[in-house]
Order: C-alpha cells, then structure tokens, then sequence
C-alpha cells in the first residue's frame, strides 16, 4: 500500500508542511507514505499539457503508481492555497489523462483559526468529487489553533496526532477496501 501526500504550504515554517511531515511518522508500518513537494511545480498553462513540464510529469506519474491520496491543507481565504490548486490542475490534463482518476483520498486541513480549515476542506471535497476521486468522509481531520500545537517543527499535541494516526489507517483500509481484486 503505497500513499502519496502533497500538500502544505510554500513558507518556511508552514504549519501544515510539518503536520504532512507528521503523517508520514505517524504511517503505519505496512504502509508506505511518500511526500511529494509540489512548490516547484510551474503556473499550470493548457498550452503545455500535452507536453508537461518534466517536474509535472513525474508528479503525474507518481500520483498514477499511489494507491492513495493524502492532501493536507492550510485554509487561505475560505478556500485552498493557489498552488495547491494549480498542482491537482495540471495533474488533471489533458482531458481524458486525469492521473486522480478513481483514488482513494482523505484531506486533513489546519489553521491558525479555530474552524482548523473546515472552508477549505469542503472546496478541496468538490473538486475531488468532479477528479473521480473517493475521499473518506470520516474520520474528519480539521486541526484548529495549530500554531499552538506544534514547537519547533514538531507536533506535541497528542490528541491531534491520534486524530492523524486515524484517518491514514482509515484511508489504508478504504484502498484496501476499494481495490480491483
Ligand atoms: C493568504 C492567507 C489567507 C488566509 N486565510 C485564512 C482563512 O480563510 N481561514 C483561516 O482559518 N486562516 C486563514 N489564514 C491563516 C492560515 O490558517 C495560517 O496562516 C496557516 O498557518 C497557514 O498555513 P502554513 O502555516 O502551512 O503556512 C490565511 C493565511 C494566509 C497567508
């Protein structure tokens, strides 16, 4: 079971870069989770999606060998970062070429406010849903006051690491569940 996570966001320091770096220790042992950084991957333009960047065809590629999909976002005005967006665009195309097609999925969303990026997150479930994407329902995993949970680099709430450890098993058991035999 192979899962790959993007997501996070570009500044040094960023809350929800160590809360991915976090769900890869917290990954159960039959579990392999890789994290893919997509802050290099250049503006999406159509007149390039036949052909990609080589950066935007190795994260295509990756994302079609996972088996599941871990996206942690932070919330940026009542929605997703740009960046996050324009990654999951490019990975999309060209028509008919959706390396999403038909993954398991499951979002963990944080902020610095006490909603935990809960706006973000439902954008986020949209636009799986039009990617044919299956994203766990539950366990939700929406982290309020994150500043406060984590001290250099490091998360120290255990309460939200319980919270991680559960909804990646949740989506290992889901793949597992949802898999072509
Ligand atoms: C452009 C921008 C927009 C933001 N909008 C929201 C928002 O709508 N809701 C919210 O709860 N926090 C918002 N925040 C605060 C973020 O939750 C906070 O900065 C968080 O730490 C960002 O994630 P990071 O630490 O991974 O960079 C915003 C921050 C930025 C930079």
């Amino acid at each position: 079971m192979k899962i790959l996570a993007f997501g996070g966001s570009l500044r040094s320091g960023s809350f929800s870069k160590t809360i991915l770096n976090e769900s890869v220790k917290l990954t159960p042992e039959n579990v392999k989770m890789e994290i893919f950084d997509i802050g290099q991957i250049p503006l999406f333009d159509q007149d390039y999606e036949k052909d990609m960047p080589e950066i935007v065809k190795n994260f295509k590629q990756i994302v079609k060998n996972a088996d599941a999909i871990l996206i942690v976002t932070p919330e940026y005005n009542y929605s997703i970062p740009g960046f996050l967006k324009n990654a999951m665009d490019w990975a999309s195309r060209p028509y008919g070429d959706n390396a999403f097609e038909d993954k398991p999925a499951a979002i963990i969303s944080c902020s610095t406010g006490m909603l935990g990026g809960s706006r973000a997150q439902y954008h986020l479930r949209q636009t799986l849903v039009f990617l044919n994407m299956h994203t766990i329902n539950k366990p939700e995993v929406m982290i309020p006051f994150v500043d406060k949970k984590i001290n250099n680099n490091e998360l120290t709430d255990k309460e939200t690491k319980d919270k991680i450890a559960g909804i990646i098993k949740a989506l290992a058991d889901w793949a597992e569940r949802i898999k072509v035999k």
